[in-house]
């Protein structure tokens, strides 16, 4: 990789003594979704950088009837809604968009790819681009094989000048099977270092800085291993369902579509083994290396360490009714299509051999983020020692923010002021937006940058594909063999199935989630409570879920928990165990007990699904004694409820 770093205007990472080289670049599907949204976004990003040689042309084909007018215009109009610069340059678009050329074509018609010779040789002739020639397949995958054996028949493809390389757009096969053939069929018509697989997440900034953090600091490199490190949890949750893309889901499902690829790829960012060098076949010999010793499931593991599920009726994060994936456009009214996995994963080498890796995605769900946590191991209870309250261990945690917040979070415990020696979880944070004056990307104008100066650090190779393939395959084999017999078995807008949290409770962890302020704002207990009030208490919070049934609370026992539903309802029965009040989203229950001291006064029980935020007593008390008017409002809402009054403190 370049050194010289500076940050170039609108957040692209300029690489001061590089180039992209001059190129002639080919897009496959230049009509669809994918060219206007994020290719020609990324490319006029770069533009404006400052990143593209003078000597560059795009040429789009597709079946659609534009010509090279029509297609600046169509791009011109697409641009204004898609591009993400923080302002629009009118003219630096009309200088790109003279760039851009198109030729209607079907993929099968071989005349198809003599007229693209004709506008490749004439584009050629005007710019001194040496022969560079990059193919963008932004096209379905099952006419990847067609659209490159006609480019080698008809010798589009055959430049004996300059460089030749293709991108290609995922998925790569279906299966491992599929995958194997596809590259088999791929490398009959491109050498390795030809073939370019794009995997977005590798473009994003904080996904490429887990190799800056881990590789650039010599202070993490120690702790980097079973010794230290307890437990790893990677979550990637989204809010959107998925829309207009049934037909491609239902042959998907988020195992394909997010996990055997993004999150794999992460992954093996995350734990590999250092590279000798930043070289991009460096970097990919370990992450092969790891995804190669992650340990293959047998039948019995997949029951036991998978969950999946689906989403049912609900609501949308911003509270509007959202439809279950079974009553999608183009989805199956009996689908067995998982929306939602979690995996806990093992990596059978000497650094990590017994720390389980813990791994969730899912469609539809109570927020948007991507964050990974490492948990390191406890320190020996010597704060508690001899104390009633023990056990006063927290573990340090390590985040990475990969969006939509950016940045990396440590949590370690710190003295909280007062006579007595009692901790608190403090954070050191860094945050991209506070340290880099940098603007929202696509993601793709690093991965065409790369893939411009032939560094393929960034593209996943035939060995990473498969081996990821070789990983999720039992589990998809047994998944096929056993229907779920349960869904829909979440909530649109909930926090995913119960038993993502089973699995991890039951190995004695919990999730811990990135809960943002915006998720507490909704809840009415801790409106306008404030920045650092909210900041403080979510980081203390844990979720949890409780089935229709469960006993949330029981009375006569001594509580050492508060409630707030999130979403969800449970009913308030009494000593016959009949209902004498419900509560449903935003009410909260449990704080008497923790207030007063004295044993809980009711039996509280789920009545639907129920996504909670647990306050555990000694979180409670100290948020409390930090901020006194959190107090003073929990207390009126408590009297007022319960008919009591409680001490003044
Ligand atoms: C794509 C998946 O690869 O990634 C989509 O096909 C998913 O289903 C998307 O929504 C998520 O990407 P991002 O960048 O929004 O996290």
């Amino acid at each position: 990789m370049t050194s010289n770093l500076i940050q170039a205007p609108e957040g692209i990472t300029k690489y001061t003594d590089r180039l992209a080289d001059p190129c002639i670049m080919v897009i496959f599907g230049a009509s669809g979704d994918l060219t206007k949204r994020l290719l020609m976004p990324a490319l006029f990003n770069l533009h404006c950088g400052g990143l593209l040689s003078s000597d560059f042309a795009i040429i789009g084909i597709a079946f659609d009837s534009l010509d090279t007018e029509s297609f600046r215009k169509k791009m011109t109009e697409d641009i204004k809604k898609f591009n993400t610069r923080k302002v629009f340059d009118e003219n630096q678009w009309n200088e790109f968009v003279q760039k851009l050329y198109y030729t209607q074509g079907d993929f099968s018609d071989p005349e198809a790819y003599k007229r693209l010779a004709v506008l490749i040789n004439a584009t050629e002739a005007k710019l001194k681009t040496g022969g560079n020639t990059l193919f963008y397949m932004a096209t379905p995958p099952s006419v990847f094989e067609l659209v490159s054996s006609n480019l080698q028949s008809s010798g589009v493809k055959n430049s004996e000048k300059g460089w030749v390389r293709a991108i290609f757009e995922k998925p790569f096969g279906h299966d491992l099977k599929t995958a194997v053939e596809l590259n088999r069929l791929l490398l009959k018509h491109w050498k390795e270092e030809q073939i370019y697989r794009i995997d977005h997440y590798l473009g994003k900034e904080t996904v490429q800085n887990i190799l800056a953090f881990r590789f650039a600091n010599g202070i993490f490199e120690p702790l980097w291993n079973k010794e230290h490190i307890d437990h790893i949890q990677f979550s990637v949750m989204e809010t959107v369902g998925v829309e207009s893309r049934g037909k491609y889901y239902e042959t998907s499902g988020v195992l394909r579509d997010m996990i055997q690829n993004h999150m794999f790829q992460m992954l093996s960012y995350l734990c590999m083994e250092p590279p000798s060098s930043f070289k991009p076949d460096a970097i990919r010999n370990q992450k092969s290396e790891l995804l190669d010793a992650v340990r293959i499931m047998t039948p019995e593991m997949v029951r036991t360490h998978t969950v999946r599920g689906q989403y049912g009726p609900g609501k949308k994060w911003d509270e509007s009714p959202a439809p279950g994936y079974r009553q999608e456009t183009d989805v199956s009214p009996t689908s067995n299509t998982e929306t939602f996995a979690c995996l806990k994963l093992f990596i059978d080498n000497w650094r990590w051999d017994g720390v389980p890796i813990y791994l969730r995605s899912g469609k539809n769900l109570w927020k948007r983020g991507t964050e990974i946590m490492v948990q390191f191991k406890n320190p020996p209870d010597i704060l508690g020692r001899g104390q009633s309250a023990s056990n006063t261990r927290i573990p340090n945690r390590l985040f990475f923010h990969i969006q939509p917040d950016q940045g990396i979070e440590l949590r370690v415990q710190g003295k909280s002021p007062g006579p007595t020696m009692s901790t608190q979880t403090i954070n050191m944070r860094f945050d991209y937006s506070e340290s880099f004056e940098s603007s929202r990307g696509t993601g793709y104008e690093v991965l065409l940058y790369n893939c411009m100066i032939g560094d393929a650090t960034l593209f996943s190779r035939t060995d990473l594909v498969e081996t990821a393939w070789r990983i999720a395959q039992p589990i998809f084999d047994v998944w096929e063999k056993e229907p779920a017999g349960d869904f829909p078995n979440y909530p649109a807008g909930g926090w995913g199935p119960k038993k993502t949290y089973d699995l991890i409770e039951n190995d004695g962890r919990n999730w811990v989630e990135v809960v943002s302020r915006d998720v507490l704002e909704k809840i009415p207990l801790f409106k306008d409570t404030g920045k650092i009030f909210l900041y403080n208490l979510a980081i203390n919070l844990r979720p949890d879920i409780y089935a229709p049934g469960d006993f949330i609370i029981k009375k006569g026992e001594v509580g050492t928990e508060m409630f707030i539903i999130s979403s969800g309802s449970v009913e308030v029965l009494d000593d016959q165990g009949k209902t004498i009040n419900t509560m449903g989203d935003g009410a909260f229950f449990g704080e008497l007990s923790l207030l007063n001291a004295t044993p809980r006064t009711a039996s509280i029980r789920a009545t639907s699904d129920c996504d909670i935020f647990i306050l555990a007593k000694k979180d409670f008390d100290k948020v409390l004694k930090t901020y006194p008017e959190f107090l003073d409002k929990i207390k009126k809402i408590a009297e007022e409820r319960y008919k009591v009054k409680l001490p003044t403190t």
